[in-house]
This record gives structure tokens, C-alpha cells and sequence, in this order.
């Protein structure tokens, strides 16, 4: 999705609005641009594509300046072209846009019947127009009557060359952060853009409008009142956003995942007693005492989580749990309750659909408590209660240490529900957790796999299609795995059940359609091995991801993929490894872009 860069200071804004739009690139993008003041003038430079095309620009003809705005942009309304890249401008304002305004129709044939002429498609152009129609002594006074007529979602970052010295900041349901400097001060809208410069954060509430000059800061609120927001410490290290020698930010969070799991269960566990603290919900003890129902919400990669987190707790704590995408559940009539539990997941803590469906489930008296990655996130902010996963900023676009992370983070507070609910005994419970500290070093046993992984991937590449199958638990991770081959290397996968596969699947099965197993040792571990039966039978190709103890799988399957050992509910944690290294090398051989998959974004914070 888009990024916004904003600087205002004493060094040279352009070379502080480039780097921290490469740092964005991640979140996915289609086109960029920056605008500067120069001698009491807007002056921009704008291109389809890559950044490169836009620093290649900026080297024939520098701008140089002090305060600045920058922007990727992911088309919404308007194709990828040089004329609808933002910073769009009318006149003395330039502005930069992120979400989409609903009401942009009815502004433009406003704006065009007072004589505006529009050179772009986008909805952001007719802010810029309103804003010059209604100016109004200065900027501020401005941006506040303007964003009156706004209907929709935005984050707003606007200069004027008729006030050099102030750059004016607006949210409405789309994320921008303040990054606070000595003499300077930065906007964004995600915190690794600006994390080089400052640690110091202030995350803009809804309805914010903030007046950001180098050394002043003045924030209102929806009313127009002013109000001080907290300054937050982020202590992301910047070497945990670079690539730190590996190829690609995914193949790195990938390998960071023991050091991930390892910082989100830190401190939260008692071998002992087989106990879980969560201390951030030390609050809500007495509501969750009385809840009766669970429903978790959540998009793609964390919505898989979620399946999983379903299995984990009806397993730990007996409590019913519905799984839902976020963007089903906010227009249907979901059943909401004051003893309804709503967990939405979310790695940025930005979805728009999640955040969405959170409000609604709010507004009808469920307790929420989030689980995401990114603190002063808006998901998490609308929540009762978070607990944070610790994975660090997660750069690739295809989710991994995020989400192994949020199945960490599910299967405590599994035990942690069931504690409150007495269900599971101590010695249960010790079990689980003694499995749960072995998972950072089962992971690092799986990293071992990673060139055999890479030669398997090597023989698939060419495929066309892919099954991947699982049951229980591992049924997720299935979908899971299908989902990265498709998001990085573009193979068509599909997911499913393996008990499934006779009612539909099968009639896909020949030689052209491998299918990949996760076998993992389980209580009904026979039944995968008849599913694997019947794909030979109808000439499919199988790689199983099997567990060491079942080596006999190697005579049936042919390929497989030996694990170590666990309980089923950890077993999850060694199939996706597996699953996100032979998408990534399936990609990476393919020649393909596996950080900046095309058409996706890291952060959908539009519907
Ligand atoms: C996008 C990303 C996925 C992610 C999903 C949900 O589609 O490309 O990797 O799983 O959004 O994002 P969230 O930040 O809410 O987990």
C-alpha cells in the first residue's frame, strides 16, 4: 500500500524522503514522487515505477530544500503512470495521500464547475483543489475546513510555498506516525521509514490534525481541540529492517524465526506449574473470566493463524471459536455479545477490513484484545487488551516470522485461557509449555533443511499447479503454504483438507499436479498415508513433510521432507518452515522478486 514520507529540518529533505521510501518499498508500490519548497515554489518530481526511475530523475535535475513530502503509490483509482503519482499539486499546495476518498466524484465535478482543471485520475487530486479553493489565511485554517469535506480514509501529509516553514499532517482511518528530531521532525506513514533518524514516535489518532514544524509540534482532535499526544519509544533496532547480509528480507525473517519466538514467549511461561502470564491482560481477568464465545478476525496470512488459534484453544481452554476474514464479517450480521471475546490478528496492526470488523464487534459489546506486531498500531489502539508478538518489522512482503510468531502467541494464550477456566491439568500443562520452549530450537533444525529444500524446489519450479494438503492442525499451515507459492513464485496452489480431497481434488490429480503432504506423526496420521495412496494411484507426484519417527513414508512418497519429532500442536511450527523455504526457493529460482511479489502490499489499509 502507499507510503508517506514527510521532513522538515535543517538537512537536505529529498535525500531523507528517498531513503525512507526505499525503506517502504515493502508495503508494495507502483509509482513515486516527492515535492520540496524552493524559492517560495512547489516544485515536484514524479515517476511510474521503481523508485530508481525516480532517484535516476532526481539526479538529472536535484531539488534541494528543507522540508519535503514524499510517497509510494499503490494504484487504487487511476493506473501506475508519472501523471497520477502523487504529491498531486494545485498551485502553491502539494500533498501526499494515502487511502481513498469516497466522496472524490462529487468534489471533482465541484471543483471542475469553479475551473479547477484535473490532470490526474486519482481521488487525491480533488484534495488538492479543495484545499486551494477554500484557502484561507493559512494552512491550518485550511487543511481544517477541508478535511470537513473529506468522506472516507486518509492520511494526509500537505506543504505550501506560501509557509515554508510547516508541513500540516491529517488521519482519518489510515496510519501516520510522527517521528520527533532535534531541530527536525519527520512524518510517515510506518515507523522503519524514519527509524535511521529518531526512536521518538507519536502515533496521530483519528481525526488528527498536526501542525509539524522543525522545532514545534501542535496536534488537534476531531473537534478542533488541542491536545498532546505521548511520545512513544520504538526500540526496533534499524540493522533488524536491513537485509543484514542474507539475499532478501524474506529468506532473513525466515532464519530470525527461533530469535522471534524466543523474544514473543520471553517471560511469559512457568515450566514449574505448566503456567502462562500475560501480564497485559492482568486488567481484563474478570471479563474473560466470563466469556463464553471466541471469534477471531483476521485477513490472509494472520486469518490462517487464526484457523490455527481455533484448534489451539477449543483443544486448551474448550471454549467454541468461529474464524472469520475480516472482510466477510464486516458486512454480514456477525452475533456480538458482552460475552463474546473478539481477537482480531494482524501483523501491522493496520488491515483495514480488521480494524473495520474490531469496531464493529466493539460497538456490540465484545472484549477485544488484539494480537499484532506493531506497537501504536490503530488495531491496537481500538483493542482492550494486545499481546504483542515480538517478531521485529517484518519487511517481505509474503508474511513468516509474523505469523509463526502469532501461532506462538495463540497457542499462550490457549493455556492461558484454559488456566482461567481450569481446563487442562498441571501436568497437561507442562507438557504443553516444555513443547513450546523447544520450538525455537525445532525451528533452527528445520533451517538446517533449507539447501535440501532448495534442490527439492528445484524440480517443482516448473509446475504449473500445486495441492497442498494437512489435517488437524496442520490443515492451516496448508493453506498457508499454498498461499506463499502463490503470492512469491505465482504457481497456482490450493489448500485443503486432506480428508477432503475425494470430494473435489482429486479429479485434478495426474502427473502435472504434485501435491505436497504435510504427514506430520499425529493420531490420525494413516488416513494421510491412504490420501497419499490414492494421488499414486492417479499418477500424481507427492512430497511428503514428514516426521523422522514415520521414515517408512520415503517408500510411498516420493519426495519427502524429514522433521524432528513433536506433539501435533507444535509440529505446525516445523511444516511452515518447510512451506515458506520451498516457496521462497521456487521463487528465487524463478528469477522472480520474492520481497515486492507484484500486485500485493504489505499493508492493505484500504478496502
Ligand atoms: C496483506 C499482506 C499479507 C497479510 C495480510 C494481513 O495481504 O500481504 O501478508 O497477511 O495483508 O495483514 P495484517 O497486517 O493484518 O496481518
Amino acid at each position: 500500500m502507499c507510503g508517506i514520507v514527510g521532513y522538515i529540518g535543517e538537512k537536505n529533505a529529498v535525500d531523507i524522503l528517498i531513503d525512507g521510501l526505499t525503506k517502504l518499498e515493502y508495503r508494495g508500490y507502483d509509482s513515486a514522487g516527492v515535492a520540496v519548497v524552493v524559492d517560495n515554489n512547489i516544485k515536484t518530481e514524479r515517476s511510474a515505477g521503481k523508485l530508481i526511475n525516480l532517484k535516476n530523475k532526481l539526479e538529472q535535475s536535484p531539488l534541494i530544500s528543507n522540508i519535503g513530502i514524499g510517497h509510494t503509490r499503490w494504484a487504487t483509482h487511476g493506473k501506475p503512470s508519472d501523471e497520477n503519482a502523487h504529491p498531486h499539486c494545485s498551485d502553491h499546495i502539494a500533498l501526499v495521500h494515502n487511502g481513498i476518498i469516497e466522496n472524490y466524484l462529487e468534489l471533482r465535478d465541484e471543483l471542475i464547475n469553479k475551473g479547477y482543471k484535473f490532470l490526474s485520475e486519482t481521488d487525491t487530486e480533488a484534495i488538492a483543489h479543495l484545499l486551494h479553493s477554500l484557502w484561507e489565511d493559512n494552512l491550518e485554517k485550511t487543511v481544517r475546513k477541508a478535511v470537513q469535506r473529506l468522506k472516507g480514509a486518509y492520511a494526509l501529509a500537505i506543504i505550501s510555498s506560501r509557509e515554508e516553514g510547516k508541513i500540516l499532517l491529517a488521519r482519518k482511518e489510515a496510519p501516520l506516525v510522527i517521528g520527533v528530531g532535534k531541530n527536525e521532525n519527520f512524518a510517515a506513514s510506518d515507523i522503519p521509514a524514519i527509524l535511521h533518524h529518531t526512536r521518538e514516535f507519536i502515533f496521530l489518532e483519528d481525526g488528527d490534525i498536526a501542525i509539524m514544524e522543525k522545532d514545534r509540534l501542535e496536534i488537534y482532535d476531531l473537534n478542533f481541540n488541542k491536545v498532546s499526544r505521548s511520545v512513544k519509544t520504538i526500540n526496533w533496532n534499524p540493522v533488524m529492517a536491513e537485509k543484514a547480509g542474507y539475499k532478501h528480507f524474506m529468506q532473513k525473517e525466515i532464519y530470525e524465526q527461533p530469535r522471534a519466538i524466543t523474544d514473543t514467549i520471553r517471560g511469559k511461561y512457568s515450566l514449574e506449574d505448566g503456567k502462562i502470564y500475560l501480564s497485559e491482560l492482568e486488567e481484563m481477568k474478570g471479563d474473560l473470566l466470563s466469556i463464553e464465545r471466541i471469534q477471531i478476525v483476521a485477513c490472509g496470512t494472520s486469518w490462517h493463524a487464526g484457523l490455527v488459534g481455533k484448534f489451539l484453544i477449543e483443544k486448551f481452554a474448550k471454549i467454541p471459536v468461529e474464524v472469520d476474514i475480516a472482510s466477510e464479517y464486516r458486512y454480514r450480521e456477525p452475533i456480538v455479545d458482552e460475552k463474546l471475546l473478539f481477537i482480531p490478528i494482524s501483523q501491522s496492526g493496520e488491515t483495514a477490513d480488521t480494524l473495520a470488523a474490531l469496531k464493529l464487534a466493539k460497538s456490540k459489546g465484545a472484549k477485544i484484545i488484539s494480537i499484532c506486531n506493531v506497537i501504536g498500531s490503530s488495531i491496537t489502539r481500538e483493542s482492550h487488551g494486545t499481546i504483542y508478538t515480538h517478531a521485529g518489522p517484518e519487511i517481505g512482503v509474503a508474511s513468516t516470522k509474523a505469523f509463526t510468531t502469532q501461532l506462538a502467541t495463540l497457542y499462550m494464550l490457549a493455556i492461558y485461557l484454559s488456566q482461567l477456566k481450569d481446563r487442562l491439568t498441571k501436568e497437561e500443562r507442562i507438557k504443553y509449555v516444555k513443547a513450546l520452549i523447544k520450538v525455537p530450537e525445532e525451528i533452527s533444525s528445520v533451517l538446517d533443511l533449507d539447501h535440501d529444500i532448495e534442490m527439492l524446489a528445484k524440480n517443482f519450479k516448473n509446475y504449473k499447479n500445486f495441492l497442498y494438503l494437512g489435517r488437524n492442525i496442520n490443515y492451516p499451515v496448508a493453506l498457508e503454504g499454498a498461499l506463499k507459492l502463490k503470492e512469491i513464485s505465482y504457481i497456482h496452489a490450493e489448500g485443503y483438507p486432506a480428508g477432503e480431497m475425494k470430494h473435489g481434488p482429486i479429479a485434478l490429480i495426474d502427473k502435472n499436479m504434485p501435491v505436497l503432504f504435510l504427514a506430520i506423526n499425529s493420531p490420525i496420521y494413516e488416513k494421510t498415508l491412504s490420501n497419499i495412496e490414492e494421488v499414486k494411484a492417479r499418477d500424481g507426484v507427492v512430497i511428503a513433510v514428514a516426521s523422522k519417527s514415520n521414515n517408512g513414508i520415503s517408500k510411498k512418497a516420493d519426495y519427502t521432507i524429514f522433521v524432528n519429532d513433536t506433539i501435533e500442536e507444535t509440529s505446525i511450527f516445523l511444516t511452515t518452515v518447510v512451506t515458506q523455504f520451498f516457496a521462497y526457493h521456487c521463487a528465487t529460482l524463478l528469477g522472480l522478486d520474492v520481497d515486492q511479489p507484484r500486485n500485493l502490499a504489505k499493508s492493505v489499509t484500504v478496502e
